[in-house]
């Protein structure tokens, strides 16, 4: 109700250093008990016909946080209290690294859409993952095909199982890796964060690491996903494994990914990343974005061609292949799209920053058919 206000006010300040702002005050106010209470009884919507079990793995509710908003899980408490159903972290790389200059994170208010050049800002992954174990709350290990849940590690005895936040891990490389040396990177960071999360996405989508989008070719990509899936099962249980592409992949590319995504097991595909495309931008979108200069469009102008993406990849894998649809997702309608299309589960990102801590429990109500 009082978001927009917040917003303009937010939206006054340099977005980067407000997003740490924001999150940082929703932290504080969460670590006083009967403020968490109240916020958890405003923005949290449970419903069984919520709940889904897609690739092994039961989600609470199919509303889940993109990746880049918690790059370094600093946020997860808070984020659970939001309602979310899952949450990616990352994109984490072997080596901490501070990523592009700021700024570098931009909004395009009229397009309802944002600018970003990030370049995988974050604090490595043997700081996450020491980071994930001591949050034991979320380290429920949970497996896959066939889910086993250690009672040890869940504290709240009031949640079960099928109540508890999914945790991805979103894994990628470092800037000074070169691409013939990625796998390596991969293979760091899926190790490091094994026992801490309960899938994987592999990103090679980022527009903003220079040479990464090339490793979305086949021979580069097989290298890296096959490599994962030995050690994968070689473990006692695997651990469901998904890929994340771009959304300016060609028909060929895209028919190329589904075909891979077969002949290595994949347990799922995520579509889309932000976009180098600003066709869908407004003219004074397309001015703004002139200034700005390179980066991954999100939001608004994405929507439509990641849902584009989203039903190719369901059809060309005859709905076989699980996916997470992200791209311009604001509403409870706009998630409908997604689902309607072939999507099994949903993620928000650049939505949450227009519609604000609400924007869980509005989509999970339409989804549940209470508005
Ligand atoms: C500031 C920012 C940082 C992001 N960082 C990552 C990242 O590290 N890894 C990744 O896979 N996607 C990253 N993304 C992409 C989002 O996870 C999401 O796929 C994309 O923004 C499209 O969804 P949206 O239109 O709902 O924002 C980032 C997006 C933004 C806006």
């Amino acid at each position: 109700m009082f978001y927009p206000l917040i917003r303009n006010i937010l939206f006054g300040f340099d977005a980067e250093a407000v997003h740490y702002f924001a999150m940082n005050s929703f932290k504080k106010g969460c670590a006083i008990k009967p403020v968490k209470k109240l916020l958890q009884s405003a923005y949290q919507y449970n419903s069984p016909l919520l709940q889904k079990n897609v690739f092994g793995l039961p989600f609470k509710n199919p509303v889940g946080l993109g990746a880049g908003f918690d790059k370094n899980a600093l946020f997860l408490d808070e984020l659970e209290v939001l309602g979310f159903g899952f949450v990616e972290i990352g994109t984490v790389t072997p080596k901490p690294q501070a990523g592009n200059d700021k700024p570098r994170l931009f909004r395009l208010k009229e397009d309802k859409a944002l600018i970003n050049r990030m370049g995988f800002n974050n604090d490595g992954v043997e700081i996450i993952a020491e980071r994930l174990r001591k949050r034991q709350s979320s380290i429920v290990n949970r497996q896959s095909p066939i889910r086993k849940t250690s009672p040890a590690l869940m504290t709240d005895d009031s949640l079960t199982n099928d109540q508890k936040m999914i945790i991805g891990g979103n894994i990628g490389k470092n800037k000074v890796t070169p691409n013939e040396d990625a796998w390596k990177d991969y293979e760091i960071c899926f190790n490091g964060l094994f026992d801490c999360v309960d899938y994987f996405v592999v990103n090679v989508s980022s527009p903003n690491t220079p040479g990464l989008r090339e490793l979305q070719e086949k021979d580069s990509l097989r290298k890296i996903l096959s490599q994962l899936q030995n050690i994968n099962y070689g473990k006692p249980f695997k651990k469901p494994l998904l890929l994340k592409i771009a959304p300016d992949l060609t028909p060929e590319q895209l028919d190329d990914i589904i075909s891979l995504a077969f002949e290595v097991k994949l347990d799922g595909l995520v579509a889309t990343n932000t976009t180098i495309n600003r066709q869908q931008l407004s003219a004074a979108g397309k001015a703004k974005s002139d200034d700005i200069g390179a980066g991954g469009l999100s939001g608004r102008p994405l929507k439509e061609r990641a849902t584009e993406v989203v039903q190719y990849l369901a059809n060309g894998t005859k709905g076989q292949i699980p996916i997470i649809a992200s791209g311009g997702i604001f509403t409870g309608a706009d998630a409908q799209e997604k689902l309607a299309v072939g999507a099994s589960l949903v993620q928000v990102w650049t939505g949450f920053i227009y519609e604000g801590p609400a924007i869980v429990k509005k989509i999970n109500q339409v989804l549940a058919g209470r508005v």
